[in-house]
C-alpha cells in the first residue's frame, strides 16, 4: 500500500483528487495482556501496518465513507445531523462513533467530508485495526477542522466509541499504542494512573515476527465481556477485606494470601492472570531495559502461559504457532497477543533464523490446522499522522 495508490483508487470512487491524506497505525502488544481493565501495566507499541486514509471536505452536511477492505459495503453516506449507532453502518460506525464521542463532547464539526480508507492490517487479526481506524478519524478531525483536543483526548474518545457506542468493554491500551506511537519505542503505560513511560525496542539482533492464526476472532466480544466480569467479581470478592479499588494494586504474594476471599475456581483463574502479568510487565520491561533479553523472554513465554492456563484466551490455533515458535532455534520468546481466541501471536525471534522460522512454524501450522499462518516482520511506527502531498512526489 502507497499513497499514490490511495490516490488512485480514491478518484476512482469519489471522481476527484483526495484533498488531503493520513496514516493511522495498527498496534503489538510486547506484554500485558488483559490487564488494562484491571488498573494494570500494558507494554505496547504502534507498527508500521495500520490504516490509510484519503479525505476532502464537503461544503455541506453529508458524509460519505468507502473502505477498499470491505467492498461489499459500497459507498456509506450518512448525515452529521444524525451520528446514531447503526447496526446497518457497518465498520463506519468506527469512524462515526468518533464524530458522535467528540461531539458529545462540544467538539461537533459544522460541514461533512469524503473519506477513502484503504488497510494494510489484517482484518480481524488483533493488530486494533479497529482502533486505527478510530485514531485515523480522530487526526484527521484534529486537524483539519482544528479541533482543540490532544492527543490523549482522541484516544480516550476511542476507547468510548468501543465502550458505549459499539459495546465492547475494552480498556484503553488500543487506542493509546496507536494514538501515543513512537518510531522504535514501545510504551509502558500504568492504565491506573495513565502514567507512560517510552522504551526503546532494543532487541539486538533479534526481530518480532508476528505470526496471524488466519482465524478471525469470532464470539471474541461475548467471551471479552465475560472475562472482565469475571475479574470485577474476583475484585468484588477481595474487597470484602482489602482495601483496594483494582486488582493491578497487588502483588503476587498478597494476591496469595487473599484468594481464599474469591473462593471459586475460575475467578482465581482469571484474577491471578490479572496480578501476575501485571508484575510481569513490570519485570519485562525492566529487563528490556536491563538488555536482559533471556529474562525478557522468559516472561513472554509465560505470559502465553497465563493467558491459556489461567485466562482461557487462547485456543488450537494460537497455541500451535506458539508452542511451535518456542521449539525453533533462535527464538527468545513467543506469546499470544490482543484479545485472543484467533488472530495474532508475536514471536522473538533471532534475524539469521527468520526464514526458517517461517518456513517450519508454518508447514507444522498448516499440516495441523489445515490453513496457512501468515508472518509479517514487525517495524515499530510512530502514530497517526497527515503525510503531506507534496512529501510524496
Ligand atoms: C483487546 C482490547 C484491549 C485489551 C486487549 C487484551 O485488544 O481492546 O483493551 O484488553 O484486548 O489485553
Amino acid at each position: 500500500m502507497d499513497f499514490a495508490s490511495l490516490t488512485t483508487e480514491y478518484q476512482h470512487h469519489f471522481n476527484a483528487s483526495p484533498q488531503r491524506l493520513f496514516f493511522s497505525p495498527g498496534r503489538i502488544n510486547l506484554i500485558g495482556e488483559y490487564t488494562d481493565f484491571n488498573g494494570g501495566h500494558v507494554f505496547p507499541a504502534a507498527i508500521s501496518l495500520g490504516t490509510y486514509g484519503a479525505f476532502t471536505p464537503r461544503p455541506d452536511r453529508t458524509v460519505r465513507m468507502y473502505s477498499a477492505n470491505i467492498p461489499a459495503a459500497g459507498m456509506v453516506t450518512f448525515s452529521l445531523d444524525d451520528l446514531s449507532y447503526q447496526q446497518t453502518a457497518g465498520w463506519t460506525n468506527y469512524p462515526k462513533g468518533m464524530l458522535y464521542e467528540l461531539a458529545q463532547q462540544g467538539h461537533s464539526i459544522e460541514t461533512g467530508f469524503d473519506l477513502y480508507v484503504h488497510g494494510n492490517l489484517p482484518d480481524g487479526a488483533g493488530l486494533s485495526s479497529s482502533a486505527s481506524i478510530e485514531m485515523l478519524m480522530g487526526v484527521i478531525l484534529k486537524n483539519v477542522y482544528n479541533l482543540d483536543v490532544t492527543q490523549l483526548d482522541l484516544v480516550k474518545a476511542g476507547q468510548l466509541v468501543e465502550n458505549d457506542y459499539i459495546g465492547l468493554n475494552s480498556g484503553i491500551m488500543d487506542q493509546f499504542a496507536v494514538g501515543m506511537g513512537r518510531q522504535n519505542q514501545a510504551v509502558l503505560l500504568d492504565t491506573n494512573t495513565m502514567a507512560y513511560q517510552y522504551a526503546p525496542v532494543d532487541l539486538g539482533d533479534y526481530v518480532v515476527v508476528i505470526m496471524n492464526t488466519q482465524k478471525r476472532r469470532e464470539l471474541t466480544d461475548s467471551k471479552y465481556n465475560e472475562r472482565r466480569q469475571q475479574c470485577e467479581e474476583a475484585l468484588r470478592r477481595l474487597q470484602a477485606k482489602l482495601s483496594i479499588t483494582s486488582l493491578g494494586e497487588l502483588s503476587e504474594q498478597q494476591f496469595d494470601e487473599s484468594a481464599y476471599l474469591i473462593n471459586d475456581e475460575v475467578l482465581i483463574k482469571r484474577a491471578r492472570h490479572a496480578v501476575f502479568e501485571n508484575q510481569r510487565t513490570m519485570r519485562a520491561f525492566a529487563a528490556l531495559q536491563n538488555h536482559d533479553l533471556a529474562t525478557f523472554g522468559h516472561l513472554v513465554n509465560a505470559s502465553h502461559v497465563s493467558l491459556h492456563y489461567d485466562f482461557a484466551v487462547s485456543g488450537t490455533e494460537l497455541d500451535t504457532l506458539v508452542e511451535t515458535a518456542w521449539k525453533q532455534p533462535g527464538v527468545l520468546g513467543a506469546r499470544m497477543i490482543g484479545a485472543g481466541f484467533g488472530g495474532c501471536a508475536i514471536a522473538l525471534v533471532q534475524q539469521d533464523h527468520v526464514a526458517d522460522f517461517e518456513t517450519v512454524v508454518g508447514e507444522q501450522y498448516a499440516a495441523k490446522i489445515g490453513h496457512p499462518a501468515e508472518f509479517y516482520l514487525a517495524e515499530i511506527a510512530d502514530g497517526p499522522r497527515e503525510v503531506q502531498k507534496s512529501a510524496l512526489i
